[in-house]
Parts: C-alpha cells; sequence; structure tokens
C-alpha cells in the first residue's frame, strides 16, 4: 500500500478532495444534504483551515475547522458553558475514501486539526449523524466527549438524528 501523508489543504487539492468526496457520498451517504457542489462545500467563506491525506498523488481523505455558525454542537457547548463563541470552532468534513480506511488517516487527519485548534485556543465541537458509527469510535477513542443529542434537519423538511461532541482540553 502507499503512504499515506498528511497535510495543510493547498488550492490545488480542491478537484481531488471533491473527487474524493462524491466517492464517500457514494459509499456512505455522507453528507446527507448530498454534493450537488462539491467544490463550495468543501470551500466556504467558513473554512478556517483544512487538511488533506495524499497517497501517490490522489487525495483519499480530508478534515476542516470551521466558524461555529449553525453548528448545533456549538449552540449547544456555548449554552452548556458559557464559552466565549470567539474560541469555539466545529470540527467538519472530515471524510476518508473507503479504500484508504483503517490505516488512521482519519485518525491522523483528526490530530492535525486538533494540533491546530490547540496552538490557536479553539475549543473544538461537532455534529455527527448518529448513523455514522465509525466516525464516533474515533471521536471517542480521541477523548471528544458526547454533550447532546439533536435532529439535523436537512432538504425540504427531512431530519436525521445527529450527536453533538466536544473535543477533550489538552
Ligand atoms: C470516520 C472515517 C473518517 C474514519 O476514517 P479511517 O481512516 O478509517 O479512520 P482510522 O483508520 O483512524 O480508524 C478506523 C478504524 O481502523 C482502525 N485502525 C486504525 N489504524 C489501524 C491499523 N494500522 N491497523 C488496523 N486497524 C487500524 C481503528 O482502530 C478504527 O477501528 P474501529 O472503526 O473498529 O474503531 C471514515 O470511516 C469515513 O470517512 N466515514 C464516512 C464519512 C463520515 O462518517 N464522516 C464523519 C462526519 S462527522
Amino acid at each position: 500500500m502507499k503512504p499515506v501523508i498528511v497535510r495543510p489543504f493547498a488550492a490545488a487539492d480542491l478537484l481531488g478532495a471533491a473527487r474524493a468526496l462524491v466517492e464517500v457520498h457514494e459509499t456512505d451517504g455522507y453528507p446527507v444534504e448530498g454534493v450537488d457542489d462539491p467544490q463550495a462545500w468543501l470551500r466556504s467563506e467558513q473554512v478556517l483551515a483544512a487538511w488533506v491525506a495524499e497517497a501517490d498523488g490522489v487525495i483519499v481523505g480530508h478534515v476542516a475547522i470551521m466558524r461555529p455558525d449553525g453548528a448545533d454542537a456549538a449552540s449547544l457547548w456555548i449554552r452548556q458553558n458559557g464559552e466565549d463563541e470567539a474560541h469555539v470552532a466545529v470540527l467538519a468534513r472530515l471524510f476518508v475514501l473507503q479504500a484508504a480506511r483503517g490505516r488512521a488517516t482519519g485518525r491522523r487527519l483528526m490530530a492535525a486539526a486538533m494540533g491546530h485548534a490547540l496552538a490557536n485556543n479553539l475549543r473544538l465541537v461537532l455534529d455527527v449523524m448518529a448513523k455514522d458509527v465509525a466516525a464516533m469510535r474515533l471521536y471517542e477513542r480521541l477523548g471528544w466527549r458526547k454533550i447532546g443529542e439533536t435532529t439535523h434537519r436537512f432538504g425540504v423538511g427531512q431530519t436525521v438524528p445527529s450527536v453533538c461532541y466536544v473535543a477533550p482540553n489538552a
């Protein structure tokens, strides 16, 4: 198997990351909203930082840290703890191609994002759909703590159960 490199996202990665996202949507139904415009979904103005995993020139994974706007976990955490919104960010857009899984790529992408958050005094939170059990196992293995459950609304009146997590403090 080719070695996997995890590194900061560069503009030239956008097409490869969008391809990977479309493939993950086909295999896993992530994200539930669908991926009509994968490039816009990856590079919205809400993105503060992002990383990719690359194997032999192919983008096989991605993760981002985003502004808290609208994330259930962010408002829940701020309500529960009174934390200043300026110090809260959302870990999102995490995915790894099915063929590249089970080799700690997800864990390494998470470690890159968590290291960045620590260095920038940001408390990370996230929303995960309850169906995405592999992702929840990964978060809990890395010390993330469940802070609540909610309902994710999307499309025309569609809903799916989701779970909110907060990252460990250090
Ligand atoms: C969640 C996701 C990113 C995990 O990616 P990954 O690269 O497989 O993650 P890891 O390799 O770090 O961990 C996955 C499993 O492999 C195991 N593993 C990691 N390295 C390993 C190794 N060297 N040898 C054997 N097993 C290993 C882990 O223990 C873990 O096991 P578990 O699922 O039984 O708990 C991936 O499943 C995915 O993209 N899912 C669809 C999208 C999604 O749900 N995103 C979350 C949105 S909130």
